[in-house]
This record gives structure tokens, C-alpha cells and sequence, in this order.
């Protein structure tokens, strides 16, 4: 065993020990769902904890053990778990009931609030998840443009539908499992953070490109955030070639009162949203200008067949309009704020141990890297140490904080500072062993 596996070994027992009962359910679950989980991100050895309750910045296992929760259900939840507003808002609205199968009120008034804080959405439609969003919205841009092929960045993530769900980590040229060839042969792979490789692949294949899409802040692909002249060069580019630029805003909307696009000063034609204006429901949604918009509208000839069982239900609405009321441009910067503070300390903290690491994000969103800095492509993420990476997600887990397994960090605003200075603690007594660890050379004939 290497010096890192040796400290990962009591690390793993002890959270065994600790949690029996979701271990038990992990083998029930077994039985009925393959590998025991319903969800890729959320599965990790030796087994996933099981959750039984949340109540603002903190959860609860199936044994009863306490976690603060900094992963926020992959940032889709902004006030964290059962706040009293958004839980009086679904109460009400369970009485009135969930789904109507007709167009609502409520539908109206989260779309005002989206086209009202962020300027370059004349007109949007709800479905059900970001995988949605982001797929109804390049339909939109390929009807519009009458091309076929799309640009996404290596390693960027905007969902489970075949043609974003190529490249999302190295090698970025090979098919996962289960995709149409057409996955590969009609997406162009840009490069984050390299405007002059990018622009020039826009500009070669101008004539058969329908869009680009790209998150301003990349989060599965590694919390990186895109540098300003990145995403305003690609509108630049994407302007003069006559190609849509779509924002996959699903998470960064959470980091500015109009997105990131407010901050960066860059109007899309389309964005992607989800996450956060759900309220903790399952949501997504799709907008931009009138015009490519009015692909969907059912009154024209041709229009694009846009269904969904619970786009825009009652019960998702009402959450999400409580949830964006709360978050007003104070809100916003405080929140922020205070994921800039962590983030500075967190990386006070690895500076003091002198270990080959980072923590990248912006604002409420953050992610520790085994890798060195600075870390401004997803293939630095990949290349990262993932064992490390581990070894600090199952210590931070048995010293009670709840993050996700590739060590992404999500602040709400349920926390405040001592539930931050709490976190920093946890995780200054997680990383200290593993910085040790990685100073200590491995014994001669160890396998990594
Ligand atoms: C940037 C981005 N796009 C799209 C998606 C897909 O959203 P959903 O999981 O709601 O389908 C996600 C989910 O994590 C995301 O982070």
C-alpha cells in the first residue's frame, strides 16, 4: 500500500462502522437498481451514504449521523434544505394541486421573473431537467439555422443527451457507450479558455454549425471559470459566422442576479437554465431571442413538438417562485461573497501544508483540484489526483461534511460564518494527513 491508500484504509473502515444502515439499504438497493444507485454522480465506494432528511445546511443519514451539507444537491438548491418559505409555498400549492394539464398562472410568473433579470431572454419555455434545456435548446438553433452540427468545449457537461454527452473527459475523441456515431461526427470540440484554437474551428466550420454551447464557469468539468475575453470573444466569433451562442446557464445562474452573462456583459442568443429556479424540484428551461424562440410557437407551420408531461407544473412553479424572491441582488452578493472568503481560505489552508493543490470557482461554487495551479482547463482537472481526491472526500465525510465525491463545494444561504469556519476546520484536519501523504515518497515496487 502506498502512503495515501494507508491512510485511506481506517478512513473507509471507520466509515463503514459508522454508517450500517446505509449499508444495509445499499445492498437492498442492489437488488432493484443497478450498482445500487439511481444516479452516476452520486454513487461512491465503499457505497453511497443514504439520506433520510434535510433541514437548512445540514443532513441527516439513515444511523442518525449530522452533515453539513456542502454540495447542495449539486448546486441546485440556493436556501438549502425545507426553508420555511418555499416549504409554505408547496403546502399551499399541494392543496390546490400539483399538475393541471393546462397552461397555469404561475408558469407566467417564473417566466417574468427569468425574462425580467436577465435581459437576452425575450421569450422562454419550462421542461422537466437541464438535459431538456439544453437539448430543446440547440433544436431551437438547428431549426432556426437549418444546420446540424453544434460546438461544445472538451470536458463540458450540460447533460445526458447524445450529442453533449460526448468528450466529457479524456479522451475526448472516443464514443461512450450507448451513443448514435452521429454523437461524434456532428460535434466540433472547442477548447475552454483557448479563444484562438476555438474561434478558428468556429470560423472552419461556420457553414454547418448551428450553435456553441458553453457554460461561463464550467462545473462538472472542474468548477473553472472562463476567462471574460473566452466567452466574449466566442460571441464575437460566433456573431460574424452566423452560428447561435447558446449559455448553458443550469449553474451559473446561481452566481449573478442575471447570470453570468449580467457579469460578463455578453448577450447569448439562447441560455440553458435548471437547478435553483426549480426550487428544489425538477426543472429546466430554455430562452432567448424572439425570434429563434418562436421555433416552438405552436401557431406556425412547422413549429418544433416541444412536449412534456410536468413542463411547468404547478408545484415546480411555485417553488421556484419562491426561491428567486428570496434571492434579490443582496442575496446574491452575499452569497457570493462568502464562497469568495471560503474559497480563499480553503486555499490559505492548502498554501500551509504546501501540497499541489487548488480550489477553482467563483462565487458559491468551488472545487478542490489534486493538481498544480492555476488550474484554467477541465483536461488539468482530469489529469488531477483523483485518489487524493477520494481520500479527502471519504475523510470529510466522516468528519461530517457532506460534499461531492470529485470534491466540488457548494455554499447556501442557509449557512452562515460559523457554519463556514466549521467547514474550514473539517477540512483543514481532512487534508493534513493527505498532504503528508503525498510528501511521503512511496515505498520502492508500490503500485499507484
Ligand atoms: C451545466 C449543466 N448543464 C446541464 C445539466 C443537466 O441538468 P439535469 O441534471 O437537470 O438534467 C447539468 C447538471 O448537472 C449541468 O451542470
Amino acid at each position: 500500500m502506498n502512503p495515501l491508500e494507508q491512510l485511506v484504509a481506517p478512513e473507509l473502515a471507520a466509515f463503514q462502522s459508522r454508517t450500517p444502515k446505509s449499508r444495509a439499504w445499499y445492498e437492498r438497493a442492489a437488488k432493484v437498481m443497478p450498482g445500487g444507485d439511481t444516479r452516476t454522480g452520486t454513487f461512491h465506494l465503499p457505497y453511497p451514504l443514504f439520506i433520510s432528511r434535510g433541514q437548512g445546511c445540514r443532513l441527516w443519514d439513515a444511523d442518525g449521523n449530522e452533515y453539513l451539507d456542502f454540495l447542495n444537491n449539486f448546486t441546485s438548491l440556493l436556501h438549502g434544505h425545507a426553508h420555511p418559505k418555499v416549504h409554505q409555498a408547496l403546502i399551499e400549492q399541494g392543496t390546490q394541486g400539483t399538475v393541471h394539464g393546462t397552461a397555469n398562472e404561475l408558469q407566467v410568473l417564473l417566466a417574468e421573473m427569468l425574462t425580467a433579470r436577465v435581459p437576452s431572454v425575450e421569450r422562454l419555455r419550462f421542461c422537466n431537467s437541464g438535459t431538456e434545456a439544453t437539448l430543446f435548446a440547440l433544436r431551437a438553433a438547428k431549426a432556426f439555422t437549418g444546420r446540424v452540427k453544434i460546438m461544445k468545449m472538451e470536458g463540458g457537461y450540460h447533460g445526458s443527451h447524445d450529442q453533449v454527452a460526448v468528450a466529457m473527459a479524456p479522451p475526448y475523441d472516443s464514443r461512450p457507450a450507448g451513443l448514435s456515431p452521429g454523437a461524434l461526427s456532428e460535434v466540433i470540440l472547442g477548447r475552454y479558455n483557448d479563444l484562438d484554437r476555438t474561434a478558428s474551428l468556429i470560423r472552419q466550420h461556420r457553414d454547418e454549425l448551428a450553435a456553441v454551447i458553453v457554460e461561463p464557469v464550467m462545473g462538472a468539468g472542474g468548477s473553472i471559470p472562463a476567462a471574460a475575453e473566452f466567452i466574449r470573444g466566442l460571441r464575437t466569433v460566433t456573431e460574424e459566422c452566423g452560428v447561435l451562442l447558446i449559455l448553458d446557464e443550469i449553474i451559473t445562474f446561481r452566481l449573478g442576479y442575471g447570470g453570468m452573462q449580467e457579469h460578463l456583459g455578453v448577450r447569448p442568443d439562447l441560455t440553458a437554465f435548471g437547478k435553483i429556479i426549480g426550487g428544489g424540484l425538477p426543472i429546466g428551461a430554455f430562452g432567448g431571442r424572439a425570434d429563434v424562440m418562436a421555433t416552438y410557437d405552436p401557431t406556425r407551420p412547422g413549429a418544433i413538438v416541444h412536449s412534456g408531461t410536468y413542463n411547468g407544473n404547478a408545484a415546480t412553479m411555485a417553488a421556484g417562485i419562491a426561491t428567486l424572491e428570496l434571492f434579490d441582488r443582496p442575496a446574491v452578493a452575499a452569497l457570493n461573497a462568502a464562497g469568495d472568503g471560503l474559497r480563499a481560505r480553503l486555499n490559505g489552508i492548502i498554501a500551509n501544508h504546501g501540497v499541489d493543490a487548488e480550489v477553482v470557482g467563483f462565487g458559491s461554487t468551488m472545487q478542490l483540484h489534486f493538481a498544480k495551479g492555476p488550474i484554467t482547463t477541465p483536461a488539468q482537472t482530469h489529469a488531477g489526483n483523483r485518489a487524493a481526491q477520494q481520500a479527502m472526500h471519504i475523510s470529510l465525510l466522516n468528519r461530517g461534511a457532506f460534499t461531492a465525491a470529485r470534491q466540488m463545494y457548494v455554499l447556501s444561504t442557509a449557512m452562515n460564518d460559523a457554519t463556514l469556519a466549521d467547514f474550514a476546520t473539517q477540512f483543514e484536519a481532512a487534508l493534513g494527513p493527505i498532504a503528508a501523504a503525498l510528501r511521503t515518497p512511496e515505498p520502492a515496487g508500490s503500485a499507484r
